[in-house]
């Protein structure tokens, strides 16, 4: 059985370490399901990609939505990138994390009036508008709060990324952005209303895209598009190019930042433009795992299934989209026999798996597995159904930890709720 490749989580003496703290001491202080994630892991993708693109101006805005922590937004932060914010939850949680308003992108392709207003308030960098409707309703919520607001709108520029079709954002067919072949009359209408400033060009193509070539074709595009916004007296300065670089989770091999860099720089050089990013996944996806423990095993007469405490509810991925996650025992020495099974949750839904059909070491009851590559829409994406607690996140930094949000308590679930009289 093939064990994922990292340098964050590795075998020590057969016991899987997270940098230099075993991850057994955490399930034995913290209990499982758990997640756990690598401080190193998220310093040194965020460098990695900076650095490439270290010759061009540009910002790197952490698209919270993969890992919304308010911990892990503040230590890009700290790094030096802005925060993506999709919601007026992620603004909250932004402003929580100590995060400049003039450093947050509004993103999202239906805002709230309340969303909008607030976001005007606080003077956020660039509302990122996917409709004409939506720019009428920024301009009139601009004026009445006295302001101008710096709008992007965001184009579609109908672009195969080739990824899952619920991962896809960037064809004619999705709901986001505005259409290519209508993008240049509606900015030229938008440029006419009040208290709207076009100062920018989005895209966002899709996710876990491994190739380079659907960014190049896009960008190619939307540099037509800037050039003719320009001759039209409407001077983009900022070129936001979404996210979406793909991840390793199985054997998938995508562009490294710098083949990225050498791929586009040339394009965003003759842009001239500000160049911004939002990548989420390839800063956070492999610097993640969800600890969870065998709670027994079983054959049916046709399959072997191994029960963990870990589910849906935990990591959703493997249920909507049928992601791969590799799964792994903590400790090799517990293991020898490979055998095939799927690996499933407490929820009362068959769809409720983490993996199916899947070789893996022989577990036995109580042994720890590592669901990894778990770092990014994973705890953002938990839920509460059958009435079950998140799990708790530990941050973990050389040989110390942080528990950067805890394991909610039932009291947690009944928030707000009370009996009333009937
Ligand atoms: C507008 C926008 N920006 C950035 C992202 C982050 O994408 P990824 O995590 O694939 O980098 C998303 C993801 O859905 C998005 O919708």
């Amino acid at each position: 059985m093939k064990l994922f490749d990292s340098q964050y989580f590795t075998y020590q003496n057969g016991e899987m370490f997270c940098e230099d703290l075993s991850v057994r001491t955490i399930a034995k202080e913290y209990g499982t399901p758990v997640y756990i994630y690598s401080k190193k892991f998220f310093t040194d993708k965020f460098t990695e990609f900076t650095n490439a693109f270290k010759d061009i101006n540009h910002t790197i805005f952490f698209a919270s939505k993969s890992n919304f922590n308010i911990n892990v937004m503040k230590l890009f932060y700290d790094l030096g990138a802005g925060i993506d914010v999709n919601s007026g939850g992620e603004l909250f949680r932004a402003l929580k994390a100590g995060v400049d308003p003039k450093r947050m992108l509004l993103t999202g392709v239906g805002k709230t009036r309340e969303e909008i207003k607030t976001g005007l308030e606080l003077d956020i960098k660039i509302i990122k508008a996917e409709s004409i409707q939506e720019v009428y309703t920024i301009s009139e919520i601009a004026g009445q709060l006295g302001k101008t607001a710096e709008v992007a709108l965001r184009v579609n520029p109908d672009v195969d990324a080739e990824t899952h079709p619920y991962i896809t954002t960037a064809l004619a067919e999705n709901k986001f952005g505005i259409d290519a072949k209508i993008a240049f009359d509606t900015y030229m209408e938008c440029a006419k209303l009040p208290n709207i400033k076009l100062t920018g060009i989005d895209m966002h193509i899709g996710s876990q895209i491994t190739k380079v070539s659907p960014f190049v074709e896009a960008v190619a595009k939307l540099n037509d598009l800037i050039e003719k916004l320009r001759n039209a007296g409407i001077n983009i300065e900022h070129l936001d190019i979404g996210g979406g670089m793909g991840v390793t989770y199985n054997d998938e091999t995508p562009f490294t930042p710098e083949q990225f860099a050498d791929a586009l720089i040339p394009l965003f050089e003759k842009s001239g433009c500000e160049i911004i990013f939002e990548p989420g996944r390839s800063l956070t996806a492999n610097g993640g795992i969800l600890l969870t423990e065998t709670l027994y095993t079983k054959n049916n007469g046709v399959k072997n299934f191994i029960v963990v405490d870990g589910s849906m509810t935990d990591l959703l991925r493997p249920s909507i989209y049928g992601s791969y996650h590799h799964i792994q025992p903590t400790n090799l020495a517990e293991t020898d026999d490979v055998i095939k099974a799927d690996i499933v949750g407490p929820v009362c839904e068959s769809g409720d798996f983490l993996a199916k059909n899947r070789e893996i070491f022989k577990v036995n009851q109580g042994d720890l597995l590592a669901v990894m590559s778990a770092g990014a829409y994973g705890m953002t994406m938990a839920s509460n159904y059958n009435a079950r607690r998140r799990p708790p996140e530990i941050l973990v930094d050389g040989d110390k930890h942080y528990v950067i949000r805890g394991r909610e308590t039932y009291e947690h679930l009944l928030y707000d709720e009370n009996i009333v009289e009937l």
